[in-house]
């Protein structure tokens, strides 16, 4: 089979006149003419790790508001941090979202460094946000790959090896075309590309820059490109909540340990989350007062990345004295808006408030 090769300076040559007219504007681009923030684009950048662009949007410009620079960032409290990040999900990013904040702010003067290595020693930064920062912050010739290059580049090389066994080729071949300058430019006009022409299904080659030189549209390949290999299936884990009132309306939250899933997130008590099913009366164990538990009709369902949740949700009105023996943190209802309350148990207050 042969291969076209697409080559280093044509791409940036037809890549950057057409992000010059057609750059998707986004909260924390710099446009045209303006030095682009680095603390801006690092606090982006964390946040669009497994996020959306539009989920990123309000909470990117809730934080700017809210901490304009990093040692504003830093001198905050972990715990409004964390409240403020309820939604975005994998909280462990906001945790070192804080530190690396910290970091900056003591060990280099409140300014982030400019080279991927001394980036990629920072906390939550690893080789794809630090080759991010060094390019779109300080248009180093760092050469960024997300899933949406990804895309880009296994279609103009018509890579056929399926991901994640392509990753290396993916690297090699997208290396070849970051350009010594207007690096940043060219990984945000990579990223653009394959957002809104390069797309997965669909894509609209014939308004392509690159297609001339695309060698799966060459082949007529492009749709079926990336290939994956097969996808292990989901599994699911069962589990049940707990939402208890007190006589002044208090809810009972507690505090979930800080490594892991969720980690350091507050959450509705809840019994451990297993593969099997167990009968409402097994769950009665780990409920956090002996009170008289009735259960929801429905469940709560959740997709995270490894499994697939699904929580049956009891309720109870506690008395002052039963309430008085139980472990967590009584909250008003006027504060659960406010609480670190990730979206799973956004979710288990709904269900269980329902109709009240
Ligand atoms: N995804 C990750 N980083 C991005 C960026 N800087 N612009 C658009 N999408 C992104």
């Amino acid at each position: 089979m042969t291969k076209a090769e697409p080559r280093p300076l044509p791409v940036a040559k037809l890549l950057l006149p057409w992000y010059d007219r057609h750059a998707r504007v986004l909260p924390w681009r710099a446009r045209k003419g303006e030095t682009p923030d680095p603390y801006a684009v690092w606090l982006s950048e964390i946040m669009l790790q497994q996020t959306t662009v539009a989920t990123v949007g309000p909470y990117f410009k809730d934080f700017l508001t809210r901490w304009p620079t990093v040692e504003e960032l830093a001198a905050a409290p972990i715990d409004d941090v964390m409240k403020r990040w309820a939604g975005l999900g994998y909280y462990s990013r906001a945790r070192n979202l804080h530190a690396c904040a910290v970091a900056v702010a003591n060990d280099h003067g409140g300014r982030f460094p400019d080279d991927e290595a001394a980036l990629q020693k920072l906390p939550g930064i690893g080789p794809y946000t630090a080759a991010a920062i060094a390019a779109i912050a300080f248009d180093r010739p760092a050469t960024v790959i997300d899933g949406n290059v990804d895309r880009v580049v296994t279609r103009l090389f018509a890579i056929e090896t399926p991901l994640p066994l392509s990753k290396p080729e993916i690297r090699e071949a997208a290396e070849t075309l970051t350009p010594q300058k207007r690096a940043g430019d060219f990984a945000q006009a990579m990223m653009d590309l394959g957002a809104t022409i390069c797309t997965p299904r669909n894509p609209s080659c014939n308004r392509c820059p690159l297609e001339t030189i695309c060698a799966a549209r060459a082949q007529g390949i492009a749709e079926t490109l990336p290939r994956r290999a097969p996808k292990k299936a989901r599994p699911t884990r069962y589990g049940a909540c707990f939402f208890v009132t007190r006589p002044d309306g208090a809810v009972l939250l507690r505090r979930r340990v800080a490594r892991g899933l969720l980690g350091g997130m507050m959450e509705v008590p809840t019994t451990p989350w297993v593969e099997v099913r167990s009968p409402d009366e097994a769950h009665m164990d780990h409920a956090p007062v002996k009170v008289k538990w009735r259960k929801r009709l429905g469940a709560v369902e959740h997709t995270f990345t490894h499994f697939h949740l699904v929580l049956t949700v009891f309720t109870a009105e506690a008395k002052a004295r039963e309430a008085a023996s139980a472990e967590g943190i009584w909250t008003p209802p006027e504060e659960l808006d406010g609480e670190a309350l990730p979206s799973v148990m956004r979710k288990v207050v709904t269900l269980a408030t329902e109709g009240l």
